[in-house]
């Protein structure tokens, strides 16, 4: 039999220099635990003879809840001590200022801005919003826009391809958001009202061209669609947009293989000192390509030419963007510089309607 004492002596003075709870732990489960040094003992008095039982067992009773205490007191102490170390650690300085919060520094990128305002605009004129996907095969992006392979528009397109699949085809980045009219013919019977906004990617770079970029492209699918039509949608859009009630604009033949006929839309300018007046003036600004959807596109989609028609119409929204406010350099769009953006950007609660105003 160990001695009682010794023993008691021993785990007390574990439990005092125990400094913190968990150290303090492992002295409770060596002592008290169900393998403990006191709980064995406790064990061995089934064993014992009735006189060695009647003093063993009030003795290690006593030494039980003597120890039991003795690891409560000091847990509470070292409770306190680790409570007192977070209080100083995490102490918050109420003399500070308050940090404004992301509703009053946050901003909204132009472009968001621009997506926001077109949609806006769109919606009003009973359109509804398409999405796709920015990877894409050379079906939709190419083929079943009356662009076959060898056609010279694949060129001009600086297309960013993917590697060869199994089957020799490759995927690749959208250069327009035009494969989005194909999927949504596709998809969803006519009449057919659509807007698609969207990131659109060509391998180029400069002041006015970044490899990423975005476009918006109208489509109207119906019966008796007409060059009319195309022309009011265009001119109600660019004076929306623009805020201007008497916008110039001039419908310029065209070419593009998956309209016919093609125009080219530009608005009236003035340039003075470095600046762009719109809607007035004697010099022109391009600013979107339009047409009627080509027979063989709506072929594709298995729509019947003889019964549909309709149109479509692809604008640049950066392009929007730089000339609605102001910005100079495309690039600069996407470099991620807050002092850019604290300039160029928009708040985030003055969302753009039409009742409230687009960019007040
Ligand atoms: N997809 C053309 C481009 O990126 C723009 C375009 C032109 C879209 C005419 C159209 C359209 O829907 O009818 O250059």
């Amino acid at each position: 039999m160990p001695d009682l004492d010794e023993l008691e002596a021993e785990t007390l003075s574990a439990i005092e220099t125990a400094g913190d709870e968990a150290a303090l732990e492992a002295v409770r489960v060596a002592a008290l635990g169900k393998k403990g040094a006191i709980s064995d003992l406790m064990k061995g008095l089934g064993a014992m003879g009735a006189d060695e039982r009647k003093t063993m067992g009030p003795a290690l009773n006593g030494l039980k809840d003597r120890i039991g205490d003795a690891i409560a007191a000091r847990r509470e102490v070292l409770r306190r001590a680790a409570l007192t170390a977070r209080l100083a650690a995490e102490r918050v300085d109420v003399t500070l200022p308050v940090r404004p919060g992301p509703l009053v520094e946050g901003r909204i990128h132009p472009v968001s801005q621009v997506v926001d305002e077109v949609t806006a605009i769109c919606a009003d004129l009973g359109f509804s919003v398409a999405e796709g996907p920015d990877i894409e095969t050379d079906f939709y992006n190419f083929t079943a826009l009356n662009i076959p392979p060898e056609h010279p528009a694949r060129q001009m397109h600086d297309t960013f391809y993917f590697g060869e699949q199994e089957d020799g085809s490759r995927y690749l980045l959208r250069t327009h958001t035009s494969p989005v009219q194909i999927r949504t013919m596709q998809s969803v019977e006519p009449p057919i009202r659509v807007v698609i906004p969207g990131r659109t990617y060509r391998c180029d770079s400069d002041q006015t061209h970044t490899p990423m970029f975005h476009q918006l492209e109208g489509l109207v699918i119906d019966k008796q669609t007409h060059l009319g039509h195309l022309k009011w949608v265009l001119q109600e859009f660019c004076r929306a947009f623009f805020e201007i009630d008497n916008v110039r604009m001039r419908f310029r033949p065209s070419h593009f293989p998956f309209t016919e006929p093609s125009m080219e839309v530009d608005i009236a300018c003035k340039r003075e000192g470095g600046e762009v007046r719109l809607g007035e003036g004697e010099d022109w600004l391009e600013i979107l390509g339009c047409g009627m959807v080509h027979p063989n596109v709506l072929r594709h989609c298995n729509l019947d030419p003889d019964i549909y028609q309709g149109f479509a119409w692809g604008i640049g929204l950066d392009r929007l963007a730089m000339l609605k406010y102001g910005a100079p350099d495309l690039r600069a769009f996407f470099d991620a510089d807050a002092r850019w953006i604290r300039h160029y950007g928009f708040r985030p609660l003055d969302l753009p309607t039409l009742f409230g105003g687009l960019s007040r």
